[in-house]
């Protein structure tokens, strides 16, 4: 990547309607303890939900939806939360895949695997082999992932590829993540309050805006979808440059 390059980007796309959203899907569990209801409850209530957003993202023109359903981090919860949430992807992905490949979806994992039951990781490999050739949205779904392992990992290939240490560049490293054709997010929501990343995307978060709302995950619509799209559409991308008009991303990779 150089300068020149980046100056020289062409003017594809405005600002309009975020082409990739990724989400971090939090307060599950005060959303259920807030009624009395068991934490698990709320991850039950956070997984229904995701096909209201799906729907509307997909209605709004969103191309690439990134949701984060599990850190690396929250293998630290309590055990029976744990097998708790991996039992209802499980069942989501059983129940899901069929209908949301008729919708043209193409289901997308960024993270590990190894670490899930062999079960559910060949669930996942299934379900994205099955709906690889949709041209429909992109449903990438954060599943055992961390921003810094992918990075980790990203490097380890490179390195493992016997790429020499001048060729490392962030192109490079760029190219070597999980999902290395999705472009970087341009929206970032959060909710239930919290103003952190939490490891979700911090490499390619570099250039993102940033929504972050009380509403908990169960109770995120379709009318705090189109909330956060129109503030995105307030807002003024810069990439560090000086506001000029139809200033667009430089290509990073
Ligand atoms: C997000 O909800 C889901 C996961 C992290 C798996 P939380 O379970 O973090 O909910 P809160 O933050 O405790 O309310
Ligand atoms: C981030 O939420 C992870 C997911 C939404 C999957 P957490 O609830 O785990 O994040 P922290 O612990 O509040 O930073
Ligand atoms: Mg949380």
């Amino acid at each position: 990547m150089t300068l020149e390059a980046e100056s020289t980007a062409p003017l594809t796309r405005d600002f309009g309607v975020p082409r990739h959203v990724a989400i971090i899907m939090d307060g599950n569990g005060r959303w259920a303890e807030r009624q009395g209801l068991p934490r698990l409850a709320g991850h039950r209530a956070g997984t229904e939900n995701i096909r209201r957003v799906l729907k509307e993202s997909h209605d709004a023109g969103i191309e690439y939806l990134t949701l984060y359903a599990f850190s690396t981090e929250n293998w630290g919860r309590p055990d029976d939360e744990v097998s708790g949430i991996i039992e209802i992807l499980g069942s989501v992905i059983g129940e899901e895949v069929v209908a949301l490949h008729k919708q043209n979806v193409r289901i997308r994992h960024l993270g590990v695997l190894g670490r899930l039951p062999a079960d559910l990781a060949k669930a996942i490999v299934q379900a994205v082999e099955v709906t690889k050739g949709n041209t429909g949205l992109n449903l990438c779904i954060a599943f055992d992932y961390g921003g810094r392992a992918e990075i980790v990992d990203a490097v380890r290939r490179l390195i493992a590829a016997g790429t020499a240490p001048d060729e490392i560049d962030e192109a490079a490293i760029s190219a070597s993540l999980y999902l290395a054709d999705v472009p970087e997010p341009d929206l970032i929501i959060r909710t239930a309050g919290e103003q952190r990343i939490s490891n979700f995307l911090i490499w390619q978060a570099a250039y993102s805006e940033y929504y972050s709302t009380d509403i908990c995950w169960p109770d995120f619509d379709a009318t705090e979808v189109q909330r956060a799209i129109d503030e995105y559409g307030q807002r003024q991308r810069r990439f560090g440059r000086l506001p000029t008009e139809g200033a667009q991303a430089p290509e990073v990779s």
